[in-house]
């Protein structure tokens, strides 16, 4: 029987979803792996290789939960996406002892990719160098983050340039949501791409974007924030620029609390094809990620969302699954 790896392979792209460590202490039901493996080639570590995952305390590194899902991908024959090494969340408390301190700070950040980058080179094979740098709410970097405050924004093409000298087989991505909300210099997307025509102009070595793509089916007339088109477009400036786009955390919830129907869910598996569509019909384009497999276990609670992914509760594939097999 054909499955999404399988249809995946043929076309030459990768379709995935996260794993979570926590996932492999017991407690999932016992398809759970087979369906995983049978239906995805390309995993990510939901948490396992972010700052405080892999250095909990200062100079201490621990990759023990990354490296299980590494060896699970090796055995399984998939290919591993790194995520993510500067970012603003999850960075371990240690970290802001030094936000005064520039010379200081670039050196925690130099470190810090240089260990984890250099743990899992030839293994990991492709990185979220920097993550969500952009604001969310005008066109400008993000302000807040212990990186931009401590080191200005030039921490994000040294991320680059320190990740590319450690594994320059990598590919090295640029990772950000709310990207699919048009491509004009007031949006996201817009001032990202005036950032990588000139990261590529000054020879920064940055090889991707990443499209986080968590979007919301508001079930109103409207249905969506950004769209499939405007993702799409994206996708055909980075072309221009030889950088390739990937959809990398790719969910499409509903408001929490709301009864999602059957046409609802319809819909959405539509909106799943329509981001397909983008992979296999854009030649820069190569990775579907989903971020996460069944809705029982997903962190779209956090923002009240609900039933944002391919399999149900009970692990059966949903409208949205055969939508995508379908199109594959
Ligand atoms: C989320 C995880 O899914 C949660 O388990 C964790 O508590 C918080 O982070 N953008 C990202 C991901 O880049 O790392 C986030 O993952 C979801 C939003």
């Amino acid at each position: 029987d054909e499955t999404l790896r399988s249809l995946a392979d043929k076309n030459g792209i990768y379709i995935g979803a996260i794993l979570n460590s926590q996932w492999f202490g017991g407690g999932l039901p016992g398809n759970y792996e087979q369906i995983h493996k049978s239906q995805f080639n390309i995993v990510v570590a939901e948490n396992e290789m972010k700052f405080d995952a892999t250095e909990p305390q200062e100079g201490r590194f621990n990759y023990n939960n990354g490296d299980k899902m590494v060896r699970y991908a090796q055995q399984n024959g998939m290919r591993v996406r790194g995520h993510a090494l500067a970012w603003h969340s999850q960075v371990p408390g240690w970290v802001n002892n030094y936000k005064n301190d520039k010379k200081k700070l670039l050196a925690v950040l130099k470190n810090h990719i240089e260990k984890v980058v250099g743990h899992w080179k030839g293994q990991v094979a492709e990185w979220d160098v920097v993550n969500e740098a952009i604001s969310n709410n005008e066109p400008q970097w993000r302000t807040g983050s212990v990186w931009y405050q401590g080191i200005g924004p030039e921490f994000i093409d040294s991320a680059f340039v320190w990740a590319h000298a450690v594994d320059p087989d990598a590919e090295l991505c640029y990772n950000d949501y709310n990207l699919e909300q048009g491509v004009n210099p007031k949006a996201k997307a817009g001032f990202l791409l005036e950032q990588v025509k000139r990261w590529v102009k000054n020879g920064i070595p940055i090889h991707c974007v990443g499209s986080q793509t968590h979007v919301e089916d508001t079930t109103t007339d409207k249905h969506f924030i950004g769209s499939p088109d405007s993702l799409r477009s994206l996708a055909k400036e980075l072309a221009k620029l030889n950088v390739k786009l990937k959809i990398t955390e790719l969910d499409i919830g509903f408001k929490s609390g709301i009864n999602v129907s059957k046409s609802d869910l319809e819909r959405q598996g539509q909106t799943f094809r329509q981001y397909l569509d983008i992979i296999l019909e854009e030649p820069n384009a190569d990775t579907y990620l989903i971020w996460g497999v069944s809705d029982k276990w997903s962190w779209l609670g956090g923002l009240n969302r609900q039933k944002g992914l391919i399999y149900d509760d009970n692990l059966k594939p949903k409208p949205a699954f055969d939508s995508i097999l379908v199109r594959l």
